[in-house]
C-alpha cells in the first residue's frame, strides 16, 4: 500500500500558497466554494490557479462552463504540455482541469503521485495561491492531494452525516499529516451563527478524541459560514460564477468574507 501521508511541499523561494478544499461527505459545496473563492481572491489582487484534484471525476469545468480540450490527464500521459492545459476562467483566475470517468485515478499509483507533485511544483512559482479542489472522503488520492497543500479547508454542511464525515477527515489529517490547524467552512447554513456552534461542537470532539494526550492540540479555525441560498443553485444550473451573476446575494457576500479572512 502506498503511503499518502507525505509532508507538505517545502517552500523554495516565492511560490503560491496552496490551499486544499476538501470534505468528508460529497456534494457539500467544495467545487462551488473553490471556483467562487478563486474569483473573490482574484478580485482582491491575487494570481489564483484552481486545480481540479478530483482527477477521475472532475466537476470544475462544469461549474465554470468550460469545455476543455486539454486536461491534466493529457499532461500526465505526456500527450500535451502543461502550458497548454492552464486555461483562463471567467472569474479572472486560471484553471487546470481534470477528466471525468477516468478509473485510473481512483487509486494512488506512484505515477499519479509523481505527476501531480511535478505539476504543482512547476506552477507554484507563477501564482500567489493555488486552490486544490479535491474529491470527497479519505481515499489515498484525496489524502495525497491534501498533503501537498500548505493549509486545508474542510467544507461541511450542518447535516449530521456531513459532520460525522468531516470529523473523520479531520482525524485522519491530524494523525497522517500532523495537521495542527484545520480551517473550516460551514456551507448551506440555515441559522445565524450556525458555523460557530458547529465549529465548537467539532472542536470539543477533536479535543477529546484527537488532541487528548498530545502536546500540540489541533485547532479548528472557522473561516466562515455560507447560507443555504437558492442563488447558488441557480448559478450552478446556469454554469456561472455566483460572484459574477448575483454578487449581492448573501452566499456571495459570505464567500467574499471568507476570501478576506483567508488573505488576512
Ligand atoms: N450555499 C449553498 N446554497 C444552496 N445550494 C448549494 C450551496 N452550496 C452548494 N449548493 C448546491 O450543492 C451542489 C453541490 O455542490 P458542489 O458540486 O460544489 O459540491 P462538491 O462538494 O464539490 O461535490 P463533490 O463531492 O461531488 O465534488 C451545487 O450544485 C449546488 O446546487
Ligand atoms: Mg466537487
Amino acid at each position: 500500500m502506498i503511503d499518502a501521508s507525505a509532508t507538505p511541499v517545502p517552500a523554495k523561494g516565492p511560490r503560491a500558497r496552496i490551499t486544499a478544499v476538501t470534505s468528508g461527505k460529497g456534494g457539500v459545496g467544495k467545487t462551488f466554494m473553490a471556483a467562487n473563492l478563486a474569483a473573490a481572491l482574484s478580485r482582491r489582487g491575487e494570481r489564483v490557479l484552481v486545480l481540479d484534484a478530483d482527477l477521475g471525476l472532475a466537476n470544475l469545468d462544469v461549474v465554470l462552463n468550460l469545455h476543455p480540450k486539454i486536461t491534466l490527464h493529457d499532461v500526465f500521459t505526456g500527450k500535451r504540455e502543461l502550458e497548454d492545459a492552464i486555461l483562463p476562467a471567467p472569474g479572472g483566475f486560471s484553471v487546470l482541469l481534470a477528466g471525468s470517468g477516468l478509473v485510473e485515478y481512483s487509486r494512488l499509483t506512484p505515477e499519479v503521485r509523481e505527476q501531480l507533485l511535478g505539476v504543482i511544483e512547476k506552477v507554484a512559482p507563477r501564482f500567489d495561491r493555488i486552490l486544490l479542489d479535491t474529491g470527497a472522503g479519505i481515499s489515498d488520492v484525496v489524502l495525497y492531494a491534501v498533503s501537498l497543500a500548505d493549509e486545508v479547508m474542510v467544507v461541511a454542511t450542518p447535516e449530521p452525516t456531513s459532520l460525522t464525515d468531516a470529523y473523520a477527515t479531520i482525524k485522519v489529517l491530524a494523525s497522517q499529516q500532523q495537521r495542527r490547524v484545520i480551517k473550516l467552512v460551514v456551507n448551506q447554513t440555515s441559522r445565524m451563527a450556525e458555523g460557530r456552534v458547529i465549529r465548537a461542537q467539532l472542536q470539543q470532539v477533536v479535543d477529546r478524541y484527537v488532541s487528548n494526550g498530545t502536546d500540540t492540540p489541533l485547532k479548528l479555525e472557522l473561516l466562515g459560514d455560507v447560507p443555504m441560498d437558492n442563488a447558488v443553485r441557480e448559478a450552478v444550473q446556469k454554469r456561472q460564477l455566483l460572484l459574477e451573476t448575483i454578487p449581492g446575494c448573501e452566499a456571495a457576500k459570505a464567500v467574499g468574507a471568507i476570501a478576506d479572512k483567508l488573505i488576512a
